[in-house]
């Protein structure tokens, strides 16, 4: 099984990475799953325009792009909250990914960031509006990651120990969670009942 893991915050050295890395350990060490990153902070991708289809040099690096995500099984998709928003790279990233297959009826898990407690308004914009076109499928459960930096700490003096449990725990039990739908959603795109051809757009 492979899992793709995206890192929605524009900064280089994100709160986001360090909680994608931690996702990303577990899943590989724990769950023996196959993991490959994307951070929109380290390798931000063009704004999406015309060009896009054309494959201009601009895109150049997009089919390799394509093909990570095409072999993925499941996703998890780490945002920090930016105003009370999901910040622009990662809804950026959404309008790529339209009428085609790449994240098309696979199971996502959600996971706001937020320095304090905020984070719901991610939630609810991803759920919102991302699904639409490109199909992907959100878990019912989702995970916030409040309190960041007292969390998921490579050195556990910097963690809030009360706070790192119980997000480890929850995270934890979310991501074995994503693996039972990774498997099942395996099935529903076999049953080839999929129409991107005759219906690119969802209503
Ligand atoms: C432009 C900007 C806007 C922010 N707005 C919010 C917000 O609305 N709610 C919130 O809980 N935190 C907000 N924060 C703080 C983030 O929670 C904090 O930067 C955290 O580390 C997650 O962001 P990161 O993954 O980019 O590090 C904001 C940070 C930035 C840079």
């Amino acid at each position: 099984m492979e899992i793709g893991l995206v890192v929605g915050s524009h900064r280089k050295y994100s709160q986001s990475a360090k909680v994608a890395e931690f996702c990303s350990d577990f899943l590989r060490d724990k769950l023996n799953v196959s993991t490959w990153t994307l951070d929109l902070g380290q390798d931000p991708l063009p704004f999406w325009d015309e060009e896009l289809a054309g494959g201009e040099s601009h895109w150049a690096g997009f089919g390799q792009l394509a093909q990570q995500l095409s072999a993925s099984d499941a996703f998890v998709f780490v945002s920090p909250e930016w105003h009370g928003m999901v910040p622009a790279a990662l809804k950026n990233f959404f309008l790529i990914w339209s009428g085609t297959d790449e994240l098309a009826h696979k199971p996502a898990l959600a996971c706001a960031v937020s320095a304090g407690e905020g984070g719901a308004y991610v939630i609810n914009e991803l759920r919102t509006s991302s699904y639409k076109n490109s199909r992907l499928c959100w878990l019912p459960e989702h995970i916030i990651a409040r309190q960041v930096h007292k969390i998921c700490n490579a050195d556990p003096s910097e963690n809030d120990s009360d706070a790192n449990i119980r997000f480890v725990e929850r995270c934890q039990h979310s991501l074995r969670l994503l693996t039972a739908y990774a498997r099942a959603l395996e099935n529903v795109r076999d049953e080839g009942f999929v129409e991107q051809t005759k219906f690119p757009n969802g209503m």
